[in-house]
Formats: C-alpha cells, sequence, structure tokens
C-alpha cells in the first residue's frame, strides 16, 4: 500500500472529499470499511453459502465470477436492498443485518454506486440527473448543487456537457455521467457492477482511470465487479496523481508489485480465491486457470 498512500500524501490532488470525509476516510487504517462473516442467503435455493472477506480502507476488491455466481447480491446485501438469511455484514462500523429501512438510508449516503447499464433518467438534463441525489435530499440550495455538479462533472471529463440530454451522449459518456451522479454525495466507499460492459476497450480505460483516480485522489474504498480481466488488471496497475492541475497516470507494467487491489473469485455463492493480483495470476487452481484462460 506504500505507493499509493506515499503518492497520495505528496500530491496536492484536487479532493472530491470535504476535508472532514477525507479525515474520516484516512482513520483507522487498519479497521476495515467492509465486513461479511459467513454471510448465507437463499432464495429457493442457497445463494450465498457462508461468505467472509474484508475491505480494507483506501483498497479495491475486485469481484470475478460466472454469472448466476452472487457478485450483485453481496453488492444488494451492502445496500440493504437484500437482507443476509444469516451471518453479520458491517459497513463502516454498522452492523447492517437488522437495520430499518430508515437506518438503512444513513448507511446508503456513504455508498456511490455505478451500474452496468448507467441507467440515467432520459428526460433530465445531464445536470439534473448528477444532482438528482442533492435535489432530492433538499440540504444544499439551487447554486450550491450547481457548483458540485460541475466539479463532479469536470473530475468526469465531462464539463461542457452540463445542459446536454442523455440521448445526446455516446455509450461511454453516459457511464461518465452516471459516475458523476454516484460521487455527488461525495461517498467513502463505490460499488461498481460491470461498469465497462458493453464499452470497447479504449472507453473501457476511461471509465477505469475513474475508478484509480476516486482510489488514488480520495483514498475511496471500493468494490469492483466485473467479468472483463483486462479492466480488472488495469484498476490494479494504475496509479493517478494531480499536478499543478494535471492528472498524472502511472502503470505499473508488474503486478506482481503492486498493493492496494485484492481479487476474490465467487463459484456458486462461495469464495473460492482471495488473494492479489500476483497471487490470482499465478495460482495453480484448475478452475481459476480456466476462469482466466
Ligand atoms: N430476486 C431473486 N429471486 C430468485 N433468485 C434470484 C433473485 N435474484 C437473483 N437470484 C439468483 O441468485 C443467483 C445469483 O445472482 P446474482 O448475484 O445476480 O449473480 P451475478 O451477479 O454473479 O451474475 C442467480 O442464480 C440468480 O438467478
Ligand atoms: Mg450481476
Amino acid at each position: 500500500m506504500a505507493k499509493r498512500r506515499d503518492e497520495g500524501e505528496d500530491g496536492e490532488g484536487e479532493s472530491v472529499l470535504d476535508e472532514g470525509q477525507a479525515e474520516a476516510a484516512a482513520r483507522d487504517v487498519d479497521e476495515p470499511v467492509i465486513s461479511f462473516r459467513d454471510v448465507h442467503v437463499a432464495y429457493d435455493r442457497p445463494i450465498l453459502k457462508g461468505v467472509s472477506f474484508t475491505l480494507s480502507p483506501g483498497t479495491t476488491k475486485i469481484v470475478l465470477g460466472g454469472s448466476g455466481s452472487g457478485k450483485t447480491t453481496i453488492l444488494r446485501i451492502m445496500l440493504g436492498l437484500l437482507k443476509a438469511d444469516a451471518g453479520s455484514v458491517v459497513v463502516d462500523g454498522t452492523e447492517v443485518t437488522a437495520l430499518s429501512e430508515e437506518e438503512m438510508r444513513d448507511v446508503r449516503l456513504k455508498i456511490g454506486m455505478v451500474f452496468q447499464e448507467g441507467a440515467l433518467f432520459d428526460s433530465l438534463t445531464v445536470g439534473e440527473n448528477v444532482g438528482y441525489r442533492l435535489i432530492e435530499e433538499g440540504k444544499l440550495d439551487e447554486a450550491e448543487i450547481e457548483a458540485r455538479v460541475r466539479e463532479m462533472l469536470g473530475f468526469v471529463g465531462l464539463a461542457t456537457h452540463f445542459d446536454k440530454m442523455p440521448s445526446d451522449l455516446s455509450g461511454g459518456q453516459k457511464r461518465r455521467v452516471a459516475f458523476a451522479r454516484a460521487l455527488v454525495a461525495r461517498p467513502q466507499i463505490m460499488f461498481y457492477d460491470e461498469p465497462t460492459t458493453g464499452l470497447d476497450p479504449i472507453t473501457a480505460t476511461t471509465i477505469t482511470d475513474l475508478i484509480c483516480k476516486v482510489r488514488d485522489l480520495d483514498g475511496v474504498s471500493s468494490i469492483l465487479v466485473t467479468h472483463q480481466l483486462r479492466d480488472a488488471y488495469n484498476v490494479a496497475r494504475t496509479f493517478m496523481i494531480k499536478k499543478d492541475d494535471e492528472y498524472v497516470t502511472s502503470v505499473v507494467e508488474d503486478v506482481s508489485t503492486v498493493e492496494g487491489t485484492e481479487f476474490m473469485m465467487l463459484r456458486e455463492g462461495t469464495v473460492v480465491f482471495e488473494g492479489s493480483p500476483h497471487e490470482l495470476q499465478t495460482s495453480a487452481d484448475p478452475y481459476i486457470r480456466e476462469f482466466l484462460s
């Protein structure tokens, strides 16, 4: 983790977090931001069969696994959209398994989420889409919301698109607007559910770069569900700093040295692998080898 933290400290990175929030994110470095302990969920049949993992502050957990293995289910549980039948789920110090809908709302405010489809409101402008959550919340006035929305659009490289409609945007731009929308409440935790699906490799890189940018400039902790190994490794090996108003990207070729990214592989509701990018690459497990090939 040394590399990422050092860079974060020297760079006068323009943070999307308030100072207080950045402090909160930096504290309790060893305390996991998220922990799952022996979580079970069943619909008509068992879906998660004793899933355990932790997410350390400022790191990214990349969740791999075939379709139907339970990846989205894990995110839904942390968002309180689904209750675990057994086990413990702690999000930022709060056990969420027994929370009321009202209490869950406070937890959800700490989390930003980018879905596969982006799911923008077609009848709202880009700016209205990004500001939606703040408008609903009603805590900030119009000028404050506009300023925040413009800042977020700048962060995702779409500063001039404030008044556009979603139908005016390319697929990659829509995904970046969805990203800005997820960041607007300055979450300390981000979930990405297959955020690059359907994008060409170059456009996909603009999304994985953003994932690295919030991780490195703001210390945001994240869970990335993907079946694109290429994107997963790009997230693990790309590091961002801000220097003199420019974002500088460095790409580490040899993933055996990178820290801050952990992989987890699910198979039929069970964690079959957890480890570093290097451990994944060098795993001799036949199932993993086949998944990676
Ligand atoms: N509401 C539901 N009712 C019944 N089964 C469901 C429901 N939601 C998901 N499942 C089942 O749970 C399993 C895991 O789903 P999911 O977590 O979405 O998989 P993944 O995201 O890994 O593709 C799948 O077999 C899916 O069919
Ligand atoms: Mg899914």
